[in-house]
């Protein structure tokens, strides 16, 4: 209801509502190069395409009179209350979104109590994201698992000490996908020193170069890029993350129930089935697609999350219908960081939380948790 009281106030600077909104004013405020890199995908976009068609095929069948008059929207994950189920789902480089970059988005998300994943890629240091949470604020850390063992333990350790409660492992991105236009627009952030932030002030990283990061950029770049991904990785590798950290360990874009089974055995955490928001492999699956089948294989032994074209409250819906513990949002927070800085990330995630809310509420729900897949139907 405040929502709709604050919609009364004709103020002509109101931050959007309409998610294509968002998307058009920072189309508006972005050049071409960060725009593209944030709104692209992969190859011809298919699987872009393909996260927002899942959800249009999926239906909300509303039960009536049910007493939705309180409702709760608190899950718990890894022994932790969390007051919704909605994460902000690792973004790296946000500097090239707004000066502000990543510690704008986090604070947002500690006013919101949501839970924000910090990206290794991203421009601010882990630590200084964490600082500018707060220590009660809610906070995970994403890892690119970097061919420079020492890098990768040093990155857990300094996650760990540094505040972070979970360690979300990516594993889509051994490497930098197909992505069109950012080859057409000669676009990447980390070759003009965005997104190394982590690594230049790292010292296992430092401890491998011939001169610091500060006196040449160039070479230390050139080493983040040589290091940054391990397309040599198998699971047997797994045990060495489990070595250098206690947090719990989640395995992000999972997308085949093989790979679920491999991963229930190895013994991880949780899983977070995601296709990258469509930005690896142009043709795959569409996420949500994938969710029934992998939370089939994993029967609630382990939390299984989700990501990949959650663009309003109805989406975190059906996704948490069709297994998901909770959901990341992308791009949706991008736009509102380019167009309103903290405020905007701010007001994207609390209409995302509000419309999910209401939406529970008609839909004849009250706890988000004990929405099960009686509410969809395929259409
Ligand atoms: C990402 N994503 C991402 N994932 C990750 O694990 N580490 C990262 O550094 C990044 N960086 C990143 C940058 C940008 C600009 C985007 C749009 C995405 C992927 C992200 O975590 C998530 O999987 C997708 O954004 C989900 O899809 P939607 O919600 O954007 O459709």
């Amino acid at each position: 209801f405040s929502i709709y009281q604050t919609m009364t106030n004709p103020d002509p600077n109101r931050l959007p509502v309409v998610y294509e909104e968002w998307e058009k004013k920072a189309r508006e405020v972005l050049d071409d190069g960060p725009f593209y890199y944030v709104a692209g995908g992969a190859g011809g976009e298919h699987t872009m395409k393909a996260n927002l068609q899942a959800f249009q095929s999926r239906k909300i069948v509303p039960r009536m009179l049910t007493n939705v008059g309180e409702r709760d929207l608190t899950i718990e994950l890894f022994g932790e209350t969390y007051s919704f189920p909605v994460l902000h789902a690792p973004i790296g480089v946000q500097s090239i979104i707004h000066p502000d970059g990543e510690l704008a988005s986090a604070k947002a998300c500690a006013e919101l109590e949501v839970p924000y994943i910090a990206s290794s890629a991203s421009t601010a240091p882990m630590e200084e994201i964490a600082k500018a949470m707060g220590d009660d604020a809610p906070k995970w850390f994403q890892l690119y698992w970097s061919k420079d063992s020492d890098v990768t333990a040093s990155f857990l350790k300094r996650a760990e000490t540094a505040g972070y409660s979970s360690i979300v492992v990516t594993l889509d991105t051994s490497m930098m996908a197909w992505r069109e236009y950012d080859l057409k627009n000669v676009y990447l952030p980390f070759l003009m020193g965005e997104g190394v932030g982590n690594y230049f002030t790292d010292p296992a990283f430092r401890s491998k170069l011939q001169k610091t990061p500060e006196e040449d950029p160039v070479s230390a770049t050139m080493y983040w890029a040589k290091v940054f991904g391990n397309p040599t990785l198998t699971w047997n590798d797994l045990a060495f993350l489990r070595e250098h950290t206690r947090l719990p360990i989640l395995l992000k874009g999972i997308l085949h129930p093989d790979d679920a089974k491999q991963a229930l055995e190895s013994g991880v955490d949780g899983l977070i089935v995601s296709n990258h928001g469509g930005r690896q492999v142009d043709g795959a699956i569409g996420a949500l697609d994938a969710l029934p089948l992998i939370c089939d294989v994993v029967q609630e032994r382990i939390p299984v999350l989700f990501d990949s074209g959650i663009r309003r409250g109805s989406d975190v819906l059906k996704a948490v219908a069709l297994g998901a513990k909770a959901v990341l949002v992308g791009r949706p927070c991008m736009y509102g960081l380019a167009v309103a800085g903290q405020q905007g990330v701010k007001s994207v995630l609390k209409n995302i939380i509000a419309d999910m809310d209401i939406t529970l509420a008609l839909s004849g729900e009250k706890a988000i948790r004990n929405v099960n897949k009686s509410l969809l139907m395929e259409a």
